[in-house]
């Protein structure tokens, strides 16, 4: 049975560079341990899905950076440091806890969500994961609203995230903190495009970021 691990995917942009996006391939149960393989789900309209039909080739990075998620997310321009992948064209970030660089094998395009299976080609090890933390997944489901306001709209958006705000309230540290602000605002941001009201508006992510 597969299940998802949600990362980061990194894959070569029009210009050569790092393109990074949120993503959550299938991964085997038998496989938990150490993946030889993943199932891609990107969307067609997406870059991602775009620059994998390209090149074939990407990296797939587990972390517990949720400010860099929410980053991604909310569009937020920061320099991420990355370095060359060994065994296919393209990138590895830095900081993170481990790296599958894979090559798709099989790509099924038939429907808006692809289905891209790919076999991991080399592993990179980092720094060891974090720990569990309350207001970290929260802000993982929260990026996942966000990433889906043209579906949902922001007021529903806004409500969604609402409800995990105790998880922040009670255990984040600065980087959740600011990361979940950082969503809070995107959905603000929509919510004024659109005109309608949400209860995110007016929330702001002017503190500094870590
Ligand atoms: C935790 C998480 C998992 C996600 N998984 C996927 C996924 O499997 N497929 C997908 O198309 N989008 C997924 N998204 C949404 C994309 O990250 C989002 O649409 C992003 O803007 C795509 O970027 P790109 O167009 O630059 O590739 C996920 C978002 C989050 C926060």
């Amino acid at each position: 049975m597969p299940l998802v691990l949600e990362g980061i995917v990194s894959t070569r942009a029009d210009d050569g560079g790092a393109h990074l996006a949120p993503m959550g391939p299938w991964i085997d149960e038998a496989q938990r341990g150490r993946p030889t393989s993943l199932v891609l789900l990107p969307f067609a309209t997406s870059r991602t899905a775009v620059h994998l039909a390209r090149d074939g080739v990407g990296v797939f990075h587990v972390t517990d950076d949720c400010l860099l998620l929410a980053r991604l997310i909310a569009g937020v321009e920061v320099p991420v440091p990355v370095r060359p992948a060994v065994a296919v064209e393209g990138w590895v970030i830095e900081d993170c806890c481990r790296a599958f660089e894979f090559r798709v094998a099989t790509a099924d395009r038939a429907t808006p969500r692809q289905q891209l299976a790919a076999t991991v080609v080399h592993v990179h090890e980092g720094r060891p994961f974090f720990g569990w933390n309350r207001a970290a997944a929260a802000v993982v489901e929260g990026a996942v609203h966000v990433s889906r306001l043209p579906l949902l709209g922001a007021a529903e958006v806004g409500r969604r995230l609402e409800a995990l705000r105790t998880a922040i309230d009670k255990t984040a540290g600065e980087r959740e903190r600011a990361a979940f602000a950082l969503l809070v605002s995107a959905v603000a941001a929509a919510g004024y495009a659109d005109g309608s009201s949400s209860p995110a508006a007016g929330a702001r992510a002017d503190r500094p970021i870590p």
